[in-house]
């Protein structure tokens, strides 16, 4: 697994995607939860290290500590552009602190890992749908793009891990189908609220053609909520492993054309 070291130069236009403010601004909308969210994801997993016993799993967990610390930096200065930009970033931010510091105090630590492994499949089959589908980022800014394609080709190079450890440290099935559950609706309850509240910071909270535009976008064409649903459903299997879903070489192809054209 690599940790690319990229940075990312954070000078675009407001609107840099083509399909509209909503969907620029969803997208956007997204970058806010990383921050706190990646810090989260490391230590979860760093807390639980004593139980990989596996050479190649332990060279993992370095690895996915080496992305996501990375991803965070890149996304604290997307942020910082959101903030100047005008958008409430320090608050919303606020918000998602709030939620995991209040997960990491109530829940027991492997159940902390367990949210991290619901938000990686997250992160995975939505990073997944995005390498799948180029219309996702058609003729969206290059830097933008570029952004999101790494970090989407990233999370699926290590989207097992989290999980992996989660197993190694005796995470049982119930726990992470139950922490799904909670997971998802807090998250997706979050992502509704970020989006309402970024909109109306450009005031088109109640623009409704713009609200129709963002949902075509997520639910028609190209419609990636559909892919994330089929995506999401088999994590509560019983023997759900995030490779059951091979697509090795579509990543493998993905980072051979972002940088090895180069
Ligand atoms: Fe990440
Ligand atoms: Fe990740």
């Amino acid at each position: 697994m690599q940790i690319r070291n990229l940075r990312f130069l954070f000078d675009v236009p407001r609107y840099w995607h083509p399909a509209g403010r909503a969907v620029t601004i969803y997208t956007n909308n997204l970058s806010i939860f990383f921050p706190a969210g990646e810090r989260f994801f490391i230590a979860s997993v760093k807390a639980h290290e004593r139980f990989v016993t596996d050479a190649g799993l332990k060279e993992d967990v370095r690895g996915f500590c080496g992305q996501e610390a990375i991803h965070r930096r890149e996304h604290e200065a997307y942020n910082r552009m959101l903030a100047a930009q005008g958008y409430p970033v320090a608050e919303l931010e606020r918000g998602v602190e709030r939620i995991l510091a209040l997960v990491t105090r109530v829940l027991p630590k492997r159940w902390q890992l367990a949210a991290t492994v619901a938000l990686e499949h997250f992160t995975a089959s939505m990073g997944h749908g995005l390498l799948a589908d180029a219309r996702i980022l058609a003729g969206a800014h290059p830097e933008m793009a570029a952004l999101w394609r790494w970090h989407a080709i990233e999370e699926n190079e290590h989207k097992a891990v989290a999980f992996d450890v989660f197993r190694a440290a005796g995470g049982t099935r119930f726990e992470r189908s139950f922490i799904m559950l909670g997971a998802t609706i807090i998250f997706w309850l979050k992502v509704i609220e970020q989006q309402w509240r970024m909109m109306h910071a450009d005031g088109i909270a109640w623009d409704l053609a713009e609200w129709k535009q963002l949902a075509r976008f997520l639910f028609v064409t190209p419609g990636p909520m559909r892919e994330l649903f089929s995506l999401y459903l088999p994590y509560f299997r019983r023997d759900f492993h995030p490779w059951d879903f091979d697509n090795r070489a579509l990543v493998a192809r993905a980072a051979a054309a972002t940088w090895e054209a180069a």
